[in-house]
């Protein structure tokens, strides 16, 4: 989604800002600009594609010196990605840079065209910058007040006045952290954008609006002055580091090892950190993407093991459905980034009817960390990589961890095996990441194919709805999963000669259904890879994964999963760290 980075300091503002607009980069973009301004003028340059575009441009621009400016990367929502509709944007007075949608930006463009005002995009953001300077009366703090009476949707804002000399900022429903600095201020969309300037910072709420001048920040909301606690993160810069790695996803990959044992070392030892599920009579899980199938995997223990009743739905739905609340209920909300606008508005929705909010999130200066009642971090640090690896699998971590609370909650028998296995469960799957072999021979079976196919049944085919989304998302191979049982009610349809079909196998208790259902799609000529916890040497290609508890089985089988779709995209040479389309915070609806 749109990233937003302002300046306001000493430095040159051209640097600082392309510093910050690189990492940003992870967020997904299609076109990127900036506006320089020094006391005289204001300097817009922008281009479609990568930052480096930007920069080539820059470079053979004659550029004002500026010590303010702010920058964009553009998700395009409202119009194709090209540089008129690129940001910032600037209306007469005023320039500025927007994340989010504004959803009445056509009654407003109406209204002003009808006034004699011209637009040259076909954004919502102009929309914006045409209305505030319409407004604009020298009083930057007022006009910015008027202007956001008349927007609905959400937005965040960094606003420049040409006859005036400070940036300015607001937000709604769209993340924006201000970062302090020595005699300097920065504005992001996410903390990890500024950290090689800062660590400190202050979280700006719904409609608060800040002003920054080199030495000053003041925050008011409504006309009043309000004070704002700074804040300081021990997140550290990951520029550059891919270390060894062709890629982020790799390196990320290959660093769950550590972080599932920094995980269970955290809970394990304070137990108390996690809350206790069996004081609930029902759990709603909700979430987007990834997460909503980390959740359902969630769904599957916490059903199976803890005999709690569980709803996993996507957010995108929850926020709007009716729901019946009528049991004592605890909605888990899923979510790497804690800014995924419909996951939020599902929290924000339950919050008001006062039941209670789990967070399971990993950006700990998120809305959704601050928001819920309760919160659980996954600790897998800054995830560059747009598709996730490691926040899903520490997402599943903390919901295995949690089912074992609740487990030993209802039946107080310490299980030794469990706790032993917890322990070993890291080095296991270092020794499955050592694999790389298995998973580029799996790759070269699939990589020539535009579509392929995962089944499983139960936990399996939760497991199967990641393997797919993560081979679609950077392989851009078209991919489906299905629950194994359920392929022949008409999909088998689609099964000819040597269509690859990853089945899962985990669960013994239903595993000769499943074998029966692999037969059925392999006698249609399907290319069967299975990836078991059993020795199975029937079929093609064959994932062979230790045994262990099944609340800990699926930490085993997603790595395995996610290296699969990392080999097949780098065999077609695809942009596997930014996948073309997709964004990494997906903030709007
Ligand atoms: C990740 O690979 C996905 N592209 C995406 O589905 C993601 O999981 C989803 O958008 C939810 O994001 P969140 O965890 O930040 O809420």
């Amino acid at each position: 989604m749109c990233g937003i980075v302002g300046y306001i300091g000493t430095k040159n503002s051209k640097e600082v800002l392309i510093n910050c607009l690189k990492k940003l980069e992870y967020r997904g973009y299609d076109s990127a600009g900036i506006a320089l301004k020094n006391e005289r003028e204001t300097q817009i340059i922008k281009s479609i594609g990568k930052i480096i575009n930007l920069e080539d441009k820059l470079n053979s621009n004659n550029l004002i010196t500026a010590n303010i400016g702010i920058a964009h990367t553009r998700w395009s929502t409202h119009g194709k990605a090209n540089e008129t509709n690129a940001h910032p944007h600037c209306v007469g007075k005023v320039t500025l840079v927007h994340n989010g949608i504004i959803e009445n930006a056509t009654t407003i463009r109406n209204e002003l065209i009808d006034s004699g005002i011209t637009f040259s995009s076909e954004t919502d953001t102009e929309v914006v910058a045409a209305l505030l300077n319409k407004y604009y009366d020298g009083d930057a703090i007022s006009t910015i007040n008027k202007t956001i009476t008349r927007l609905t949707g959400s937005y965040a804002l960094g606003i420049l006045f040409e006859d005036d000399n400070n940036l300015y900022a607001i937000r709604k429903d769209s993340p924006l952290v201000i970062g302090i600095g020595e005699k300097e201020y920065f504005i992001a969309s996410d903390i990890t954008a500024i950290i090689n300037y800062t660590n400190n910072y202050i979280l700006l709420d719904d409609d608060e609006i800040v002003t920054l001048s080199n030495d000053n920040i003041e925050i008011s909301k409504a006309g009043t002055i309000i004070n704002k606690e700074i804040l300081t993160t021990d997140l550290k810069s990951e520029e550059d580091n891919k270390g060894e790695y062709d890629h982020y996803m790799l390196k990320e990959i290959m660093e769950e090892p550590i972080l599932l044992e920094n995980l269970f070392q955290k809970y394990i030892t304070n137990f108390s950190l996690l809350p206790d599920l069996s004081d609930y009579e029902e759990i709603h899980i909700v979430a987007c993407g990834s997460a909503l199938y980390a959740g359902m995997i969630g769904k599957v223990l916490l059903e199976e093991k803890a005999n709690i009743k569980v709803i996993c739905e996507t957010a995108s739905e929850y926020r709007y459905k009716k729901t019946v609340y009528d049991r004592k209920t605890l909605v888990i909300l899923i979510s790497q980034s804690g800014e995924t606008a419909d996951t939020i508005a599902s929290m924000r929705k339950v919050n008001k009817q006062n039941i209670d909010t789990l967070a399971i999130v990993n950006v700990k200066t998120s809305t959704m960390a601050r928001e819920s009642k309760f919160k659980l971090f996954i600790e897998a640090g800054v995830e560059i990589a747009v598709a996730t690896t490691k926040a899903y699998l520490l997402q599943v971590a903390t919901l295995s961890l949690l089912s074992y609370k609740a487990i030993i909650n209802k039946s107080p028998v310490t299980n030794s095996t469990l706790i032993k296995e917890i322990k070993i469960l890291p080095e296991l799957l270092k020794e499955i990441l050592t694999k790389r072999e298995i998973y580029q021979k799996i790759a070269q079976v699939i990589y020539n194919n535009e579509h392929a196919f995962f089944i499983g049944r139960k936990m399996d085919y939760a497991l199967s709805l990641e393997g797919s989304l993560k081979l679609k998302e950077i392989s851009y191979i078209h991919s489906e999963a299905y629950q194994a049982g359920e392929l022949k009610h008409g999909t088998i349809s689609l099964i000819n000669d040597n269509i690859p079909v990853i089945a899962i196998i985990s669960d013994s208790t239903i595993k000769e259904k499943t074998l029966s259902n692999i037969e059925e799609i392999k006698s249609r000529g399907a290319k069967i890879i299975l990836i078991s916890n059993e020795e199975i040497t029937d079929y093609d290609l064959t994932i062979t994964i230790p045994k262990v508890n099944e609340i800990l089985q699926p930490l085993l089988i997603a790595p395995c999963l996610q290296l699969i779709a990392y080999e097949v995209a780098k065999l077609r040479e695809c942009d596997i760290d930014k996948p073309r389309n997709l964004a990494k915070s997906v903030t709007v609806e």
